[in-house]
């Protein structure tokens, strides 16, 4: 039997940026699993494997299935096609097929959420944490945060310490993302400020050789108890549309081939 086509590409524009949100702890269908283990390569499914923990191994297939089905979204490649490169500090990008569209993505998962944001040329990070953990103390923000965002926090009402805590948490892990380098940049040496009805901003030490007129940073609530942080780069900028839709894995095997 042939398999029927592919469905069309969806259309993503210069200034686009979608952002796909899915929540692996609500019900979903056993077959909608299957598509998804289908869709992971054998590294990805070993992967998978070493997970200790059924909830950690499920969080695993679902935003590695949800990576897949969404760079396929956009291009028309069958999802388990993708191969993937990492840069010296872990970061995936597409590898394999070659395709028209310079698409980029980042991935980020916590307890209860996954997302992975898309746009086309420009560097991108996105972090999403659940802001309920145990994380969230003025000490915590001492060893990681900027010192005008340890102030910032230290003057926030105790009631909405953790909020504010989560959205410099997220706006640093969005930014270390886009840029690709992870922990190896120094999380102090970079300082976001926040102010009612704007985007978030950021300064720089000179330790940091950056420019921030080349960022564009925006944080959302996906859910009542998760913060969503993203980082957008591109020179000369180019203002972005940003959209945040709901995957449904039910929807991945469109894709299955
Ligand atoms: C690895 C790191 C890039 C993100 O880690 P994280 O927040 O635990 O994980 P997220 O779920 O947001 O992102 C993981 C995904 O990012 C991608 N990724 C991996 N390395 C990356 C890098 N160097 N740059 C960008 N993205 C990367 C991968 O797709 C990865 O998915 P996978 O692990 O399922 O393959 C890094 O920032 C880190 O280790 N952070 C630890 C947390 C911390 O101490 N933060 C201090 C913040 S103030």
């Amino acid at each position: 039997m042939t398999p029927a086509a592919l469905p069309p590409p969806a259309r993503l524009a210069d200034d686009d940026v979608h952002i796909w949100c899915l929540r692996q702890d609500h019900p979903i269908d056993p077959q909608a699993l299957a598509v998804c283990e289908a869709l992971l390569s054998p590294g990805e499914r070993a992967r998978r494997d070493r997970f200790v923990f059924p909830r950690h191994q499920r969080q695993f297939l679902l935003a590695h299935a949800l990576v897949r089905a969404t760079l396929s979204h956009y291009t028309g490649v069958a999802p388990a096609r993708w191969t993937f490169a990492e840069n010296q500090y872990g970061r995936p990008e597409p590898a394999t097929p070659d395709v028209a569209l310079p698409i980029r993505f980042n991935l980020s998962h916590t307890d209860g959420l996954i997302a992975c944001a898309v746009t086309l040329g420009r560097d991108i990070g996105v972090d999403v944490e659940d802001v309920t953990r145990q994380a969230a103390g003025l000490d915590i923000a001492e060893r990681y945060f900027a010192p005008a965002e340890v102030a910032d926090l230290a003057r926030v009402p105790e009631a909405d310490r953790a909020r504010t805590f989560f959205d410099y948490w997220t706006l640093k892990e969005a930014y270390i993302k886009a840029r690709g380098m992870g922990l190896a940049l120094p999380l102090r040496a970079f300082a976001f400020r926040l102010a009612p009805g704007a985007p978030p901003a950021i300064a720089f030490t000179p330790e940091l050789d950056d420019d921030p007129a080349t960022w564009q940073f925006r944080l959302l609530r996906p859910t009542a108890t998760h913060r969503l942080a993203l980082a957008v780069r591109d020179s000369p900028v180019r203002p972005v549309r940003i959209a945040l839709d709901w995957a449904d894995p039910a929807l991945f095997a469109r894709y299955h081939r």
